[in-house]
């Protein structure tokens, strides 16, 4: 299959080309396109034919459900069960953009598109190709992140044709991603609501709207020993990995620039080819061969911005092992910290 890939405008996207990728959604083909957070995958959420090409081209597991976005609110009271007063709060007050609300699902969702859960996932995107395209397709669009299963997500257009191209039938290149990870996905249907995965919308902004709200315990810590039955059928996974090692340190910020450091060199010392991803603060205490700066530590939005591009990045320059630094878990701190320690292969506390 070839990939088209159509260049659109991310503000302005031009009629005919969001009706190009809307007439192939339509005729139950999938297409990559970008939403505020990272680059979906998207098929009519509807067509179990067309949900089935998603898993395959992906190569995801077929528990693990999809998240479908829609264009306009009434498009939840379609597909889900029951919407309630707090559903309902959360919608106004953050959509569009990146919270996922899991609700009790309606008929209309088959089960392929919620790997057989009763429940279902389902978001406003903050973008206007992506609206442009659901309100086109006249259906709810299933989209995971449009990356292979357990690679870091796809904040460009060039990372979905890296993984994907000609698996797919095209990719709307809108550009970068403005927030760079992944969105908030809350399950509305425990009580009290939890946070399954931690992401754009922050823990802190969701529990002033809503006190209530819990965190999931796994989203914060490691989850080494600790085994717990996998809530988000997604969590089971090894995700977001680059091909490098990836190693992770954390602890205080003077203690973890020297062990980076010690790290670094005895990997060289091995004959592996370094990278380093240090933040802006710590940058001129590594000597290393590639060094990647990824933002600075009182700017989380940027480091969160940074993340895949970082480690898609070093992967391309070819390193055998990237060591990075860990960051506080206060506002987005938490979800980058969720993704940096899903990818690490080890993660080093001092
Ligand atoms: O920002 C995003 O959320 C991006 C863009 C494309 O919208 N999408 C995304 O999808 O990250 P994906 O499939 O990579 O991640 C969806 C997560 C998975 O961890 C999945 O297990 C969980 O949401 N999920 C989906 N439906 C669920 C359900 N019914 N119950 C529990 N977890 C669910
Ligand atoms: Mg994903």
């Amino acid at each position: 299959m070839e990939t088209r890939l159509i260049k659109v405008n991310p503000r302005q996207p031009r009629r005919d080309k969001i009706h190009a990728a809307a007439e192939i959604i339509e005729r139950g083909g999938v297409v990559a396109f970008p939403t505020e957070t990272v680059y979906g995958l998207g098929a009519n959420a509807l067509n179990p034919g067309a949900v089935e090409k998603i898993f395959e081209a992906k190569g995801r597991p077929a528990d693990n459900p999809l998240i479908v976005h829609i264009a306009r609110k009434k498009g939840v009271y379609e597909l889900a069960e029951e919407v309630s007063d707090k559903a309902e709060e959360l919608m106004d007050r953050y959509w569009p953009g990146p919270l996922t609300l899991i609700l009790r699902k309606s008929e209309i969702v088959p089960e392929i598109t919620t790997g057989g859960l009763d429940t279902v996932a389902i978001r406003m995107p903050d973008h206007c190709v992506a609206l442009s395209l659901i309100s086109e397709a006249k259906v709810p669009i299933a989209a995971p992140s449009a990356n292979i299963s357990g690679t870091p997500s796809p904040t460009t257009a060039k990372h979905v044709m890296k993984d994907l191209n000609g698996r797919i039938d095209a990719i709307l290149d809108g550009g970068p991603t403005r927030i760079g990870v992944e969105s908030t996905v809350i399950d509305l249907t425990s009580d009290p609501p939890t946070i399954l995965r931690p992401g754009g919308v922050t823990l802190e902004e969701l529990q002033s709207v809503r006190g209530d709200i819990e965190l999931r315990p796994t989203c914060a810590k490691i989850r080494k020993g600790v085994k717990m039955k996998a809530r988000s059928p997604g969590m089971k996974y090894r995700h977001y990995a680059p091909e490098a090692e990836l190693i992770l340190v954390e602890g205080d910020f003077n203690v973890v620039a020297r062990e980076i450091q010690e790290i670094a060199d005895a990997s060289k010392k091995d004959g592996k080819r370094v990278g380093i991803i240090a933040t802006e603060e710590s940058a001129v205490r590594y000597k290393a061969e590639i060094l990647k700066v990824i933002g600075s530590r009182n700017d989380l939005a940027t480091v969160a911005r940074n993340l895949f591009e970082t480690l898609r990045m070093l992967d391309e320059r070819g390193v055998d092992v990237i060591i990075a630094e860990g960051f506080g878990s206060k506002g987005l701190g938490l979800c980058v910290m969720d993704r940096l320690r899903k990818a690490a292969d080890r993660v080093v506390q001092i």
